[in-house]
């Protein structure tokens, strides 16, 4: 199994569009150069969605016609064919579809049925191909959903199937409101892996029980190792009640470090990126390892 962890930093996305701060789209480029200093390999800048829908993700468009060449992979969030035209036209080569487990929350959210979102699923996927897109399909409340209650995982696994038909770049299996526990996790992963390997899957917990670590490392555990994470821990969902933050990019990497696997990130440097989101947000920021790291980083980065 391999020793390299690859983190996707969300902090750009999903780490603002539920703030109640706005930030500019100046400081949004600020913060996506810091994290890019920082080493990590993946990075989320922002949605293709409607700024009625979520004002925050205003001008996703200029950050991403402003982006630098980067062997960091950029990727953007799409709810619809729209927003993935809008991507494309903006140089946008990576982007994440949302497909969530139960009808109510695809409503909610994109104001599409379970049924609709899954044909829109199929025909971003198939377009895709034709352009040469990496789709990262998101399998929203895959454990627990805000308006219907816990999610059966064989309905997820189902799910899981049909999207994987389509043959996205990765399967993104989401804990949108934080709702998992690290049993679960590990049941539900080990199907997924056990099925589709564990290249092409990955996981995205959020940190509303104090579970997230856990439930990284029993993904860990099941073999993925690939994983969503935003600096300082910032997050949430405007469209999922209850959601709190996502797991902390310097928890995952602390995580990571010490049980001998490796990120590739500058703790250093990442530390610095959420000293400039809680200056930006006004508040401050940091993962539960905060504290000890802002101390003891060297200690890793050996
Ligand atoms: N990007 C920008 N604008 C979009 C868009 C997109 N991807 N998709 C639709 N729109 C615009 C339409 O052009 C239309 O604009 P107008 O009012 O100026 O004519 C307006 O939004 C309404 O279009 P409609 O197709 O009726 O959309 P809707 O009102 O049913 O809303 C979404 C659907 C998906 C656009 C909206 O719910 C949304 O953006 N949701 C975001 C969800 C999200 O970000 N969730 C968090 C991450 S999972
Ligand atoms: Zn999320």
């Amino acid at each position: 199994m391999s020793n390299r962890v690859l983190i996707k930093e969300v902090a750009p996305r999903d780490g603002l569009q539920a703030q109640p701060k706005h930030l500019t789209v100046e400081q949004r480029q600020c913060l996506i150069a810091s994290l890019m200093a920082a080493g990590l390999p993946e990075l989320e800048i922002g949605s293709f969605v409607s700024p009625k829908a979520v004002p925050q993700m205003a001008g996703t468009d200029e950050i991403a016609r402003a982006l630098p060449a980067s062997s960091c992979e950029f990727s953007a969030l799409v709810p619809n064919m729209k927003g993935y035209e809008l991507a494309l036209a903006a140089g946008i080569k990576t982007q994440a579809i949302v497909v969530s487990a139960t009808e109510q929350m695809n409503q909610n959210n994109i104001r599409m049925s379970l049924d609709q979102t899954f044909a829109m699923a199929e025909s971003i996927l198939t377009r895709s191909r034709e352009d040469d897109v990496a789709i990262h399909a998101y399998l929203a409340v895959a454990f627990e959903c805000p308006y219907e209650g816990k999610v059966d995982p064989q309905v997820v696994i189902a799910q899981a199937e049909q999207l994987m038909a389509y043959q996205p770049a990765r399967l993104v299996i989401a804990d949108t409101i934080g709702a998992a526990d690290p049993m679960s996790v590990r049941r539900l992963m080990d199907s997924l892996v056990a099925r589709f390997g564990s290249d092409r899957i990955a996981c995205h917990f959020h940190d509303t029980r104090a579970l997230a670590v856990a439930n990284v490392y029993a993904a860990l555990e099941s073999g993925v190792r690939h994983f969503d994470s935003a600096a300082g821990g910032l997050g949430g969902c405007p469209f999922a009640p209850g959601a709190k933050g996502n797991v902390a990019t310097e928890d995952v990497v602390l995580l990571c470090e010490q049980s001998g696997l490796s990120t590739g990130v500058n703790i250093e440097r990442l530390l610095e990126s959420v000293a400039l989101l809680s200056e930006m947000i006004g508040a401050p920021q940091g993962g539960r390892g905060h504290y000890w790291l802002s101390k003891n980083w060297q200690k890793l980065a050996g």
